[in-house]
């Protein structure tokens, strides 16, 4: 049974009482619209950890047009039966005054590593990634996260943060997964219209 927790505390208290009892906690961070890439994620933190934490965050602060944000896929039901069926322990799945309490001013940038390439086209998306990664790592106290390597420039920012902020999670990289024709698994290709997803594969 999949335990949906939406507060910090309670969270904490239960990840803490894992801890005492010797378990290693991993985490998963997405925004749902689950795929099979994210629960290949959750089953790679389930061999690899004793208790696992998916985390459902739909992020404001990474998205830089307000209508993508509006159109990202929600289903929460249907994400956490799949959790069940991976047998995950907790589902957290916070909402944003949750994550972004009212006065919050604080912002992760990650230099560098973050600018090329995509960071080049969407201005202030690995800064939300990177606040957001943050502070789901201190609100689970998770000591692994389950990264995909889809996102590969995510994944090396990630790293950057974690080793330069001195978080003591360590961060495992997992291999992408891909439809029959080789299209990278991803919520946003549910976006995507007949014409579009007959090219994407060459990507
Ligand atoms: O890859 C994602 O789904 C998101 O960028 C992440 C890491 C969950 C942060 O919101």
């Amino acid at each position: 049974m999949t335990e949906v927790i939406r507060g910090t505390g309670p969270l904490q208290e239960k990840v803490a009482a894992w801890k005492r009892a010797g378990a290693l906690v991993g985490v998963v961070p997405t925004m749902g619209a689950l795929h099979d890439g994210h629960l290949s994620l959750a089953r790679a933190a389930r061999r690899q950890s004793d208790r696992v934490i998916v985390t459902i965050f739909v992020n404001p602060m990474q998205f830089g047009n307000p209508e993508d944000l509006a159109k990202y896929p929600r289903d929460e039901a249907r994400d956490l039966a799949l959790l069940e069926a991976e047998g995950v322990d907790v589902l957290f799945a916070p909402g944003p005054e949750e994550v972004y309490p009212e006065g919050f001013a604080t912002r992760v940038t990650v230099f560098g590593v973050s600018e090329p390439l995509e960071g080049a086209f969407r201005p202030g998306h690995f800064e939300g990634v990177a606040t957001v990664v943050t502070k789901l790592l201190g609100m689970t106290q998770a000591g692994r996260a389950f990264f995909g390597e889809k996102d590969w420039q995510q994944l090396q920012v990630v790293r950057r943060l974690v080793a330069d902020l001195n978080i003591p999670t360590r961060i495992i990289g997992c291999p992408t997964i891909r439809d029959p024709d080789g299209l990278a698994m991803s919520s946003r290709n549910a976006r995507l219209s007949a014409p579009e997803l007959a090219v994407a594969p060459a990507l």
